[in-house]
């Protein structure tokens, strides 16, 4: 078992990340601070069958009152339609602000019930259970809660941090090669901006078979990393920023490909590649770095390559709208060595040079 905890100075809280492969089934003493309280656990049609029961159980023995809301899976439940019927759901069961709200399942859940938290009665204690690998390296810590708008993705958000992130890899199991090579994308993000040891451990793997013993600790090490950036960057005014490392492509790609063609994760895994010529480019990032990522993503069967029916244009039309354009000014992440990202303002303009020279 392994135990991260996370500050959030400002946010006035502090909780724990428990990792462990077992811990949906033993999580009754982790929630015991429950008793007599309702507790609304939301899921989605696949968590929900897999793991409701599981987490139902648990909170009878912790000696709570639990009712489980399902919504459709995917990221099209991040809407205001779904928003309603979980709110229509808690008011139903009687929730209060001294109850607790549960999320179990992926990102979309993560970011769905905690907004849901987040807004209804003005807040309520929220817990996150994730259940993807990329929920459990990112989206789950932190606080970060969003519903998409038709307009565009998490334009509607706030922070609420949860009062505990409990993370059962057993879960991981359940998920197919893509779900998991999404989340691996984020963790080889990490592993990019935080620490070229870990980011070598994976080249000595090369590859997902070699990896797996050790997801427990990798999923720890992401969640410490991103603790220690949370702490000192709760609201993300700055240095937060960093986790983004390969974002700003990414956001486009998805958008001008339609949403779900590339995982997010997926997505990012190219954004790196792209991000690390740019800084090529710019002076800042040693050279070969795109080559030693690319390698890298390539062993574990993650997308490094532009899609060949794209052009750099339509990439930048996207960006162009994108609500980070906005003052003209592009917050790069770059590389200056693998393991350590800083943050390069770069006028909006300057963009296209860059793709283009980088296009290939
Ligand atoms: N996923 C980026 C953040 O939490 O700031």
């Amino acid at each position: 078992m392994y135990q991260v905890n996370v500050m959030a100075p400002g946010q006035d809280c502090s909780y724990p990340i428990i990792i462990s492969p077992n811990l949906l089934s033993e999580c009754a003493p982790c929630l015991s601070s429950l008793e007599g309280h309702t507790v609304a656990v939301i899921a989605d049609e696949h968590t929900g069958p897999l793991y409701g029961s599981t987490v139902e159980n648990a909170l009878r023995t912790a000696g709570a009152t639990p009712c489980l809301f399902e919504v459709p899976a995917g990221e099209t439940s991040k809407s205001a339609l779904q928003y309603d019927r979980i709110i229509d759901f808690l008011l139903e069961s009687h929730v209060t602000r001294s109850d607790t709200v549960i999320a179990l399942g992926g990102g979309v859940i993560g970011d769905l019930t905690g907004y849901a938290a987040a807004t209804y009665l003005r807040g309520v204690p929220f817990i996150q259970i994730p259940t993807t690998l990329l929920s459990q390296v990112d989206s789950s810590v932190g606080g970060k809660v969003a519903l998409n708008h038709p307009k565009g993705k998490n334009l509607l958000g706030a922070f609420l941090q949860p009062k505990q992130v409990l993370i059962d890899t057993g879960t991981l199991s359940t998920l197919d090669d893509r779900q998991i090579g999404a989340g691996l994308g984020e963790v080889i993000k990490t592993a990019c901006i935080s620490d070229e040891d870990f980011f070598s451990s994976f080249e000595k793997w090369q590859g997902r078979k070699a990896m797996l013993p050790h997801l427990p600790e990798i999923i720890s090490h992401c969640c410490t990393f991103k603790a220690g950036i949370v702490r000192q960057d709760p609201l993300d005014h700055g240095l937060r920023m960093i986790l983004n490392f390969g974002h700003t492509l990414a956001h486009a790609l998805e958008n001008s490909m339609g949403y779900g063609t590339l995982l997010h994760g997926e997505a990012v895994c190219i954004g790196m590649v792209y991000a690390s010529r740019f800084g090529q480019l710019l002076g800042i990032t040693p050279e070969g770095t795109d080559i030693r990522i690319s390698r890298l993503l390539e062993a574990y069967d993650l997308p490094h390559e532009m899609p060949d029916n794209l052009a750099p244009e339509q990439l930048l039309q996207v960006m162009a709208l994108d609500k980070k354009a906005s003052g003209k000014i592009l917050h790069l992440v770059l590389l200056d060595r693998i393991g350590n990202a800083v943050i390069h303002p770069l006028p909006f303009s300057e963009l296209s040079t860059l793709l283009y020279r980088s296009w290939r």
